[in-house]
């Protein structure tokens, strides 16, 4: 999950909303209402109840669940009071107006995972249902939204339907009245939408618009949605130069946006200014250019593995207004050496699968708070890394430069050091003071290297008082030549002796 909620009023009910909603897409029985609900329930009232549709269980708070039943048409006699009505997983391809129209009192409609078409949901209706705030329709056939929404609603999802077009009234209203607009929560992904629609609401505070097929942002179409927190946008056609550079300009709240795997070939201009969570992994981008993150002080994520990017076309003042960043990814690119000019106060850098041959001198210097660093499947060797990188890393505490080509174990490791992956090298021994800056290790993982049973010694690990984990397996037994040889002689001895046998019979 890349999703990391930034405030705690979001995260109470989006997380509701979005993890019932991907429980229907699995075609799990979800249910939308309050846990509590269901004791709601008296059965016996509920067989009494004169007007509780048949199958369905109704209770007198209005909640009415028809959830799961394989119907294939919308219920006639649901009780007009309704205030929430569950319909999900049932097979329902249309909704007669005058059936939807009676239930004025509705506040949640919960339709998602049915056959329903546009033309088969009337979409007049729903401006009469003033009274609603939640309504739920995704996992259907809609190729269109309705053409207008009430304006009372707070959240609304149409994802995994077939949208391609969205009217710019559908969520906004006039534009005069689009401060009415309550609507915080619109999830539009996995349709076939190639952009993004316009009008929408300044209220929304989480956008869905990923798995479209998208392939730019306009100048106005994101700015007037002031109160955007987090904008979802992987998964689409985006190139960067169809990102208009005004594109996100004052959108003061928004911190967290996802354009992965998108067609980005370099990191678009004009990013949101209060970014703290860029998801910019699988794209083609190929250079970090200086002042490509020159307005983003507040970053503190920056995802870009399995790009392009190569270690020269770096800039080394690139990442120079990033004081607050805390994780930075560089995995699977093109980087052949250690690039310069990490920003000072990182936390985790993760550099995995690249061509990294080299740590030239000062590429880790000042990195005093840096606690985990991953170079594994790279193609480092012991006499390519600078002796003092080590040196200013003193709150390191994860190492890992497992599959590289190193034949010794790395020295002057620093001393906070808790963890050191070294499995799949070339290491041969490990002497008996290999550990000594490393008091504090716990984890030594020296599995798959060449060291020979006599080349390490107990005494090497037995002074290590917090060691958990010493995993050397995989070694010995490619290692040990001698112990190959008396087995073979062992066998030709036991063969002899056969023959022998046999002879003298
Ligand atoms: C989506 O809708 C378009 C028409 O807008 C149609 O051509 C296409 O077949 C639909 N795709 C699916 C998967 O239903
Ligand atoms: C997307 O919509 C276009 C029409 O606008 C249609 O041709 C295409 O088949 C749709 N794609 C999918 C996956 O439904
Ligand atoms: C960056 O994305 C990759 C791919 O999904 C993920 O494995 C990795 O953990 C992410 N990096 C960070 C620092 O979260």
């Amino acid at each position: 999950m890349y999703l990391k909620f930034g405030s705690l009023f979001p995260v109470l009910w989006l997380l509701a909303l979005s993890s019932s909603r991907i429980q229907a897409r699995k075609n799990a029985d979800s249910n939308e209402f309050p846990e509590d609900s269901s004791e709601l329930i008296d059965p016996e009232r509920n067989s009494l109840a004169p007007d509780c549709p048949k199958k369905c269980t109704c209770n007198p708070e209005g909640i009415v669940d028809c959830g799961g039943f394989s119907l294939k048409e919308f219920p006639i006699d649901v009780p007009e009071l309704t205030s929430h009505l569950s319909l999900q997983n049932n097979q329902i391809e249309e909704i007669f107006p005058e059936e939807l129209a009676r239930l004025y009192r509705l506040e949640t409609l919960n339709l998602q995972n049915n056959r329903l078409t546009s033309k088969g949901l009337p979409e007049e209706v729903f401006d009469q249902l003033e009274n609603l705030n939640y309504l739920y329709l995704a996992n259907n056939q809609l190729t269109a939204a309705p053409k207008c929404l009430p304006r009372t609603l707070i959240s609304a999802d149409f994802a995994a339907n077939n949208l391609t077009k969205i009217y710019e009234l559908t969520f906004g209203q006039k534009p005069n009245l689009r401060k009415l607009s309550s609507l915080e929560y619109l999830d539009l992904s996995s349709n076939n939408l190639s952009q993004i629609p316009s009008g929408l609401p300044r209220n929304i505070v989480l956008l869905h618009l990923e798995k479209n097929a998208i392939k730019s942002i306009g100048r106005d179409v994101l700015t007037q949605i002031k109160n955007l927190e987090y904008l979802l946008l992987h998964n689409n056609k985006l190139k960067a130069r169809g990102i208009h550079p005004q594109a996100f300009h004052g959108l003061k709240k928004l911190h967290t946006v996802h354009l992965y795997n998108n067609q980005l070939e370099k990191i678009p201009s004009g990013l949101p200014r209060r970014v703290k969570t860029l998801m910019i992994l699988h794209n083609q981008i190929s250079e970090i250019n200086r002042n490509d993150f020159a307005t983003t002080y507040f970053m503190e994520e920056l995802n870009l593995s399995y790009n392009k990017i190569t270690s020269s076309q770096i800039h080394r003042e690139a990442f120079r207004k990033l004081r607050l960043l805390k994780s930075l990814d560089l995995s699977g690119n093109n980087l052949n050496t250690m690039p310069y000019g990490f920003p000072k106060n990182l936390l985790s850098l993760k550099l995995k699968v690249n061509d990294i041959s080299s740590i030239p001198r000062r590429t880790l210097s000042g990195m005093s708070k840096l606690q985990e660093l991953y170079l594994s499947n790279n193609k480092l060797k012991v006499g390519s890394i600078y002796s003092g990188s080590w040196q200013d890393l003193t709150s390191l505490k994860i190492l890992d430069i497992a599959g590289n080509q190193l034949t010794s174990i790395p020295s002057d490791l620093p001393e906070s050091l808790e963890y050191l992956y070294l499995q799949n090298n070339k290491i041969t021994t490990v002497p008996e003071n290999a550990f000594e800056s490393t008091p504090n290790i716990k984890g030594i993982y020296l599995r798959f290297n060449k060291i020979a049973f006599n080349a390490v010694k107990e005494s090497t690990f037995q002074r290590l008082k917090h060691l958990q984990v010493l995993d050397i397996e995989g070694n010995f037994e490619f290692s040990d030549p001698l112990k190959n040889r008396d087995h073979s002689e062992e066998e030709m001895e036991e063969e002899e002796e056969e023959e022998e046998q046999e002879v003298e019979e």
